[in-house]
């Protein structure tokens, strides 16, 4: 069985950062993420993830779907595979990739042909590298005559030669698992930084006459990583353009790319139109013919063809085609909005269904609802659902006319084709196709101003006493 440690203890001190380092986000998800997805796309059958700072923020992040091993104490990176032991025990055949979890580039592509040198050269031990014009703080790959390896020297134990080689290791390894459980036993820490070096394991491997290997990688992306703020921002950017460029190859337009963030699993159809300032999260669908942004937020959101969506923030919703949202309106999770919706500015729509070719033109809340097709909301209607205590919902049939600054207090129904009167509270069921009409008797005090305003009426810029 192949399988993978992650190595995931790191604290980021540089980065000020209160958790741990690998859950420090590259577009929408951790680094860690990105290193799983890569071990998952190369075939690795099982994943453990070695934690140490924080760990409780990596066990919730994984959810319990890999193992974990906790290293407690920070005693270098050979040290942090020991913690690893019994899960490498449990699967003594076959190989084990070690990576680190603040390396995001690293790519399936990458990991699966070291892989195949690995078993083609039946190495105890395989160093994925790559050479760098400049090389500082990595590890040095020392080539032996016969140009394999020999070692690899930490910066802090490099000789004034050593520094200046410039092919590196990118701290990620594919070790035969019965081999490395030997070696690890006799990791000592016996260098500059009084730590147990997992780079070790190549000279004892050697050592103990068994095969290391090398596996040169060109894309030189997959060792980097980040200590710093500035570091990060730097992945992140290098993240976005690729994404862009591949949407972009996919047939999706840009106005511009400024501000606009999509993340890894979101999906755009050809033809679709992205504007300014628009973040793209999660699972979002997004079909062919769209208009998306200016300013709009989507997360975990399916949209059909041809939708139109200006300044909208959407999360964990379906729209269906030829829907026309924004400005300015929120919708929130669990909303189904069906084809040919028109929603305008400044309306919340949560929970609810929308059916065909209604209209929700402005100023509404629609929460916990089944609206029915072409319904037309007033400007300011509100569906009371909290009566702070529990939430209910509201039932309106198709072909109703919500007046105005309707009320519905929840639960409520109104049947199909029903009127309400602008102003009203409504508070119990209608039947189809009736009026309801709630509200006072409109009275009205002929010359009541004339009286009450008399002085200010008619003595010209006096103050009001
Ligand atoms: C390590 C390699 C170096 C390589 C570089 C690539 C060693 C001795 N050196 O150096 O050759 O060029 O990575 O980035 O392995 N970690 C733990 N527990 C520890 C120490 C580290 O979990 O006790 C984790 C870190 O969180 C990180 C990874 O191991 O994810 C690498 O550790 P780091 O301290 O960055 O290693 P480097 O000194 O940079
Ligand atoms: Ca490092």
């Amino acid at each position: 069985m192949n399988q993978a440690i992650i190595l995931a203890g790191g604290h980021g001190k540089r980065m000020k950062a209160d958790i741990p380092k690998p859950m420090l986000q590259i577009l929408d998800i951790p680094m860690l993420g990105w290193v799983i997805r890569a071990c998952k796309e190369a075939g690795t059958e099982k994943i453990c993830v070695v934690t140490g700072y924080k760990a409780e923020y990596i066990e919730h992040y994984l959810n319990g779907k890999y193992d974990t091993a906790l290293q407690s104490e920070r005693l270098g990176t050979g040290h942090a595979v020991m913690q690893a032991e019994k899960f490498l025990s449990e699967n003594k055949d076959g190989n084990t990739l070690v990576l680190c979890g603040d390396a995001p580039f690293m790519d399936a592509e990458t990991i699966s042909s070291a892989l195949e040198l690995h078993t083609a050269q039946n190495n105890a031990v395989t160093v994925i590298t790559a050479e760098l014009e400049k090389p500082y703080g990595y590890g040095r790959i020392v080539r032996s005559e016969t140009d394999g390896i020999a070692a690899i020297v930490e910066e802090k134990d490099a000789s004034s030669a050593q520094k200046k080689i410039k092919e590196v290791n990118s701290g990620a390894y594919w070790f035969r698992t019965a081999d490395l459980i030997e070696l690890l036993s006799k990791l000592t820490p016996q260098n500059a930084q009084g730590e147990y070096y997992l780079t070790d394991t190549i000279k004892l491997a050697i050592e103990s006459g068994r095969r290391a290997g090398v596996y040169l990688t060109e894309n030189t992306d997959v060792i980097l990583g980040a200590n710093t703020r500035k570091d990060l921002l730097m992945l992140r950017e290098k993240a976005r353009k690729n994404i862009l460029e591949k949407h972009m190859e996919n047939g999706v337009d840009f106005i511009c790319t400024e501000g606009v963030v999509i993340g890894t699993d979101v999906e755009i159809e050809a033809g679709t139109v992205i504007q300014p300032n628009t973040i793209l999260k999660g699972r979002t669908k997004i079909a062919g013919g769209c208009n998306i942004g200016p300013n709009c937020v989507i997360e975990n959101t399916v949209i059909g063809e041809r939708c139109m969506l200006n300044a909208v923030q959407a999360y964990d919703s379906v729209i269906e085609n030829n829907v026309k949202i924004g400005p300015f309106v929120h919708i929130r999770p669990n909303s189904h909005i069906k084809s040919g919706v028109k929603i305008g500015d400044f309306v919340e729509v949560k929970n609810s269904v929308i059916g065909e070719q209604t209209s929700v033109a402005h100023l509404t809340y629609v929460g916990d609802s089944d609206v029915g097709k072409k319904v037309n909301f007033g400007c300011g209607t509100v569906t009371v659902n909290y009566d702070g205590v529990s939430k209910q919902r509201c039932e309106i049939g198709d072909n109703c006319f919500i007046g105005c600054n309707t009320n519905l207090i929840a639960p409520v129904k109104l049947g199909t084709g029903v009127y309400t009167a602008a102003g009203s509270t409504i508070t119990k069921d209608v039947p189809d196709y009736a009026l309801a009409v709630e509200r006072g008797q409109l009275k009205v005090r002929e010359g009541y101003s004339l009286r009450k305003l008399k002085d200010r009426l008619f003595s010209g810029d006096k103050e009001k006493k």
